[in-house]
């Protein structure tokens, strides 16, 4: 080659090459730095729960106090489920026995009818140790939980009810079969039940559920609404309604999170595209809304009102980071993994992430559980900081 063309080729490649690699190294550094940080944090946490001599599940940090759940509530296996990510990010055997120790205290869940959470609760902590362990016995437990949540199938509206309507707030609303948006997350359970037992009827449910979801939670804009009511005699719609967003109308920015993150698990488990154009358009509804904002942590709604000053919440950045990292690996992977990239920088600044040692010893700060139930408003959230490890982790792995 003529040295004319070639040394100033090579000093070229030779730029990619150290800007790539400059990159690279940052991103690990980035990844390196927030696992060290959670690790030490989630240390301090669980030698607190070790301390006290009994097994613990935190959900969030209200008022200087660690608030603790009981199995039966829907956040119970994010905890659990966070303990795997740790030893998946630091390969440290602590983390595992702590995630079997945690995980195994919830197996009660697997029996629980009276609401739809329990393909959160049972995925999170039993699907993440059957996945890191192989331990047979968990594949029991996950089947058992998918026939618990099918027993809240209906099929004369091809739906699985998320609440129930005979007590509580709901009770109070009028509805007779409330669906919510978040519902679309319990699938990935029923997928992986059929999977392991060979019994389609899991698989089947989720697809009516998702087609069901498609056809009657988003408006022309993809954006969500966060609660369906069905009627159970002939499927027909009774209410389109919202609990946790500013409005009937609005959209609640956790609910389009889950919305986004439940169609690319289904476009994963079916293959279908149709699954993978609901999840991108969903998704473009946000990245494109005039309310998102620069730093591209969420207001708690897309149309609450006061923004600019608006709370945010971070739970539903940590949910949305997540899927976009897998959404990344099927197409358009630096569109999406850039998205998922600024989120988690974001995240990971001194806005959103604690130090060490304060916010009641969880990662993520400002979340919101229901600004209209007055609970849980600009906290940390235990879910918050479950998809922000799992997203530490697919980042992770994308770059590998
Ligand atoms: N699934 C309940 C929530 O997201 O608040």
């Amino acid at each position: 080659m003529n040295r004319k063309i070639f040394i100033p080729l090579f000093a070229s490649l030779l730029i990619i090459w150290s800007v790539v690699a400059g990159q690279k190294n940052s991103s690990s550094a980035f990844i390196k730095e927030n696992v060290k940080f959670a690790a030490e944090q989630y240390s301090l946490q669980t030698a607190l729960i070790e301390e006290m001599g009994e097994v613990k599940n935190p959900k969030t940090f209200i008022n200087g106090e660690i608030r603790y759940i009981r199995p039966q509530e829907w956040t119970s296996g994010f905890f659990p489920g966070s303990m795997w990510y740790l030893f998946e990010l630091t390969g440290d055997e602590k983390w595992k026995s702590l995630g079997t120790k945690y995980t195994e205290a919830i197996e009660e869940v697997k029996n629980l009818t009276s609401h739809h959470d329990v393909g959160f609760m049972i995925g999170c902590s039993f699907g993440n140790a059957l996945r890191l362990t192989g331990n047979e016995r968990y594949k029991d437990v996950i089947v058992q939980a998918a026939k618990s949540l099918s027993t809240r199938y209906r099929p004369n509206a091809g739906i699985i009810q998320s609440w129930n309507v005979t007590g509580g707030w709901q009770a109070e609303r009028g509805w007779e079969c409330p669906v919510i948006i978040d519902n679309m997350m319990n699938l990935e359970l029923l997928f992986e039940a059929t999977r392991l037992s060979g019994d389609s009827s899991f698989y089947d449910i989720a697809i009516s559920h998702a087609d069901k979801t498609i056809e009657h939670h988003f408006r022309d804009d993809y954006t969500t609404w966060h609660v369906i009511d069905y009627s159970l005699e002939d499927g027909s719609i009774r209410n389109k309604h919202t609990a946790q967003g500013f409005s009937h109308e609005s959209t609640w920015a956790r609910g389009q999170s889950w919305g986004i993150y439940g169609y690319v698990v289904c476009y994963r488990e079916t293959g279908d595209v149709k699954y993978l154009e609901q999840a991108k358009k969903a998704f473009e509804a946000v990245a494109s809304h005039i309310n998102m904002p620069e730093d591209k942590i969420p207001y708690w709604d897309y149309d609450a009102p006061n923004i600019p000053h608006a709370l945010r919440d971070v739970s539903s950045a940590a949910i949305m980071a997540s899927a976009l990292y897998e959404l990344a690996t099927y197409e358009n992977r630096e569109y999406y993994k850039g998205w998922a990239d600024e989120i988690m920088e974001s995240l990971a600044s001194p806005v959103y992430r604690a130090k060490v040692g304060e916010n009641g010893n969880f990662l993520l700060k400002h979340s919101v559980g229901s600004i209209p139930h007055g609970s849980e408003i600009d906290v940390p959230l235990n879910y918050a900081d479950y998809y922000f490890l799992e997203a530490l982790k697919r980042k992770r792995d994308l770059e590998k």
